[in-house]
Parts: C-alpha cells; sequence; structure tokens
C-alpha cells in the first residue's frame, strides 16, 4: 500500500510518500481502507520532534522526556504520522462482532498514528464509530481529536446549562470543538482569537467573539463560571479577576506552574485552577456521530489535499492561517 514515511525529524519534506506492507487484521481487528485523514497539531509536533525544546513543549518536562523515548530519540520511531481517519472496512477479524465489511467508520488512534496511510487496522474496541451519515469522509476524519479531547476535558469540568465560559484558543482543533460543545451544554460561550479567525468562531456558534489582538480579555470586567485555555497563553494570577467566585480554569497544556496552582487551590475553597489530560473514548465519538447527525457539530473544511501533497499540507498548517480543518483526501 502507499503510505506517508518519515525516518528523520525534520521540516514537512521528511514526509515521503512509500509502498510499505499492507497491514493485515488480527481476530480482533478490523482493516479500514482510508479515504481521508487530516493534519493536526499532533503530526506537526510528531514530524519535527527532535527539535522541539522542553520549553516549546506546552506540558511539564516529565510529559516531554517520555514522549520523546515514545517517538524516537535521534530518528522517529513510528514512521507513519497520522491519529485520525475517516475510511471503509475492507474486512473484520475472526472475533470481530461490532463491524462489518463495507461500514463506513471514523476513528482515532492517539499516539499509535498510522492513517497517513491507504490502510489501517484498528481494534474493534478501539475508538472507532460508524461515520455520521451527513459528513463526507474528508469532514468525518477531522471531527475525532478535537471533539473527544474538548468533550472529555469538559466533561472533567461538569459545565451546566446557563453557564459562561470563554474558550481562549477558539480557532483551533480543540479550542473550535470546545466552542460548538459548550452551547451543547447550554452555556454562553465567549471564544477568543485572532482577528482573521474572529467570523469563523461565530459561526461556529460563539455568543460573543474576542479578538486577543484588540482586547485583553481579563481587562473587560467580564466574569465567568469556567475559562478553559486551549495553549496556555493567559495566566491564572492575570485572569482569576475574570472568573466567579467559584469559577474554574481549566487549562489543556500547563506547566509545573499551574500543577502547583491547581494543588494550591484543591485545598482552598473559591476558584479552582484545574490542569487535565483528556481520555479519548469510543463512547464520546458515537456521541459526536449523533450531535453531527443531529446537526449540532459541525466539521469545517478549510483544504483538502491528495495524500502526495502532504508535505504541502504540513507547510500551508505552519503558516497559521487554516480555518478549520486540513484534510489529505486517500
Ligand atoms: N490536555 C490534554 O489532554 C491535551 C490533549 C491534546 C492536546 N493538548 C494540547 O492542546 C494544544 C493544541 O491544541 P489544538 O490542537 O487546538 O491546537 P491548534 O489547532 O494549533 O490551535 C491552537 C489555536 O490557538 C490560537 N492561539 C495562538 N496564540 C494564541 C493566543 N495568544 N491567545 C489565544 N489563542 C491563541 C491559534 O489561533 P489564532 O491565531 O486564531 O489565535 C490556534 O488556532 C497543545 O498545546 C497540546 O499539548 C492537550
Amino acid at each position: 500500500m502507499k503510505a506517508i514515511v518519515y525516518t528523520e525529524y525534520g521540516s514537512p519534506d521528511v514526509l515521503q510518500i512509500k509502498e510499505v506492507a499492507k497491514p493485515a487484521p488480527q481476530d480482533n481487528e478490523v482493516l479500514i481502507r482510508v479515504h481521508a485523514t487530516p493534519v493536526s497539531f499532533g503530526d506537526l509536533l510528531a514530524r519535527n520532534f527532535k527539535n522541539i525544546t522542553p520549553r516549546q513543549f506546552n506540558m511539564p518536562f516529565f510529559f516531554w522526556l517520555p514522549a520523546r523515548f515514545a517517538f524516537g530519540v535521534n530518528k522517529p520511531k513510528k514512521y507513519i504520522l497520522g491519529s485520525e481517519f475517516a475510511g471503509e472496512v475492507e474486512a473484520v477479524g475472526a472475533a470481530v462482532t461490532r463491524f462489518k465489511q463495507g461500514d463506513q467508520v471514523f476513528g482515532y488512534r492517539g499516539q499509535s498514528m498510522g492513517a497517513y496511510a491507504e490502510y489501517v487496522c484498528m481494534p474493534e474496541n478501539g475508538v472507532l464509530a460508524i461515520k455520521p451519515a451527513n459528513l463526507t469522509y474528508e469532514e468525518a476524519a477531522a471531527v475525532p481529536y478535537g471533539a473527544l479531547t474538548a468533550l472529555s476535558l469538559l466533561r472533567k469540568v461538569n459545565l451546566q446549562s446557563g453557564q459562561k465560559v470563554l474558550i481562549n484558543g477558539a480557532s483551533g482543533g480543540i479550542g473550535s470543538a470546545a466552542v460548538q460543545l459548550g452551547k451543547y451544554f447550554g452555556a454562553e460561550v465567549t471564544g477568543v482569537c485572532s482577528t482573521p479567525r474572529v467570523g469563523y468562531v461565530k459561526a461556529l456558534g460563539a455568543d460573543k467573539v474576542i479578538d486577543y489582538t484588540q482586547e485583553d480579555f481579563t481587562q473587560n470586567k467580564e466574569t465567568y463560571d469556567l475559562i478553559f485555555d486551549i495553549l496556555g497563553k493567559s495566566s491564572f494570577a492575570r485572569g482569576k479577576s475574570s472568573l466567579k467566585p467559584n469559577g474554574r480554569y481549566l487549562f489543556a497544556s500547563f506547566k509545573m506552574k499551574q500543577l502547583l496552582q491547581m494543588l494550591f487551590t484543591s485545598i482552598r475553597g473559591g476558584q479552582k485552577v484545574i490542569c487535565a489530560l483528556s481520555a479519548e473514548t469510543a463512547e464520546n465519538l458515537n456521541l459526536i456521530k449523533e450531535l453531527s447527525e443531529a446537526g449540532k457539530f459541525k466539521s469545517v473544511i478549510d483544504k483538502c489535499y491528495p495524500l502526495e501533497q502532504m508535505a504541502e499540507a504540513h507547510r500551508y498548517v505552519e503558516t497559521g492561517q487554516k480555518q478549520g480543518n486540513v484534510v489529505i483526501t486517500v
């Protein structure tokens, strides 16, 4: 089969199209013919991991170190990137009961990666679900990472209907899903992003959008039940005046400082800092499927590229101009 392989870390040029062995499903696995796979934050990070210093990594050093070993210290250990996909089940292992040949599916492989290829195998109990009927393969492929991360993290803070939430980083993979899920949970949602993406975040359903190049949300006297910071660009010290007395400051990206703030705020009453890791599940993916089919969750495509132009696609994402998802049609 054809796959995009990288054998050294570096610029998008390290991504080369190659012939590799087609995987064969184990008894508990399904073989999927991949139709689409997006370029996500994790793909860019893993492609160049050797050159990402602990400081540039948006997580504590003790997360960076095992990630460095997992991805490979000097050369990548996993040759094929791609953590999300949508495609069609081509064959199933002898023990598989939940899926059958011909099912249109979408799923998430996390750090196992491997979706930049014509075929992948997934355990039937993995993060795999029937594709939303109303989405194209390209639209469906772009859903799992952002939606599953945002849903898992929002569930950890038990967002309630009527609460006010601010999402800092609302135009990215996780943030754009968090805006839509915030509305699904019945919250009043304010998204924070840069000027070119104000319209995009508004179109996702945000009640208000703050352009951080024009306005500092910590200075406008608004207060929120939840501030959800995706990239960890804001600080609790500055932002706590924008939190209600029992408000929570949720960080998807954090360092030791925020972990210590979490410890400190957990032992006193009032505002809390929460640093959380997402847990992606098939149950959550099925909920996202239902929300998509009910028109409550959108997948916005910025550009599609053929598999052969993977490097171009990475280059485009690196410009920071995308509004929505960049997807590879396989
Ligand atoms: N906790 C977990 O379990 C977990 C899981 C997965 C990923 N993560 C973390 O999530 C992060 C990646 O998120 P993502 O995939 O959503 O990234 P992404 O798609 O690259 O989006 C990040 C967004 O942040 C915005 N941004 C940049 N500077 C900003 C600023 N100063 N203020 C507000 N927004 C700013 C950018 O858009 P604008 O230019 O429009 O602002 C961009 O769209 C990584 O740090 C990763 O470590 C955490």
